[in-house]
């Protein structure tokens, strides 16, 4: 393989690698988190009206909610009575996209 070819790819994978590292809070919201929790973040889709999903933008659904909880369904997932409702995503997204997740659900409070 030409030095060339084999630089090309070393910089696209590069290119792909920090561009997933780089996701942002909203592309992560749009593409993991908006089919249950609406794009506006008040549950209001067919699957967030079935599960009840609380109304982010409803702000005493915010006071109650605390970081560290939100932190926490996030990376392991809610469960009730064993049956999976919103998995696990610490293996999808790095601590720090998970942070920023939670600081954008903060922003919803209208
Ligand atoms: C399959 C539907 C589904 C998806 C997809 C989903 N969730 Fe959830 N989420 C739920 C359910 C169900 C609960 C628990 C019910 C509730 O109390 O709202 C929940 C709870 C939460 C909570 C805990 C606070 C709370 O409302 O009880 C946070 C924070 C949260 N989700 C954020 C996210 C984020 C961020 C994503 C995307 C990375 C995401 N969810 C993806 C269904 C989903």
């Amino acid at each position: 393989m030409k030095t060339t070819t084999k630089l090309a790819i070393a910089g696209l994978s590069l290119a792909f690698a920090t561009g997933a590292y780089a996701a942002s809070a909203s592309d992560n919201w749009d593409n993991n988190c908006a089919k249950c929790h609406g794009a506006d973040g008040t549950g209001s889709t067919k699957i967030g009206k079935k599960l009840k999903l609380k109304d982010y933008t409803d702000a005493a659904v915010q006071t109650n909610l605390k970081d560290d909880e939100m932190v926490k369904a996030i990376k392991e997932g809610v469960s009730e009575g064993g049956k999976e409702k919103m998995k696990a995503f610490k293996d999808d997204l790095p601590d720090a996209e998970i942070t920023d997740l939670v600081a954008y659900i903060r922003k919803m409070k209208k």
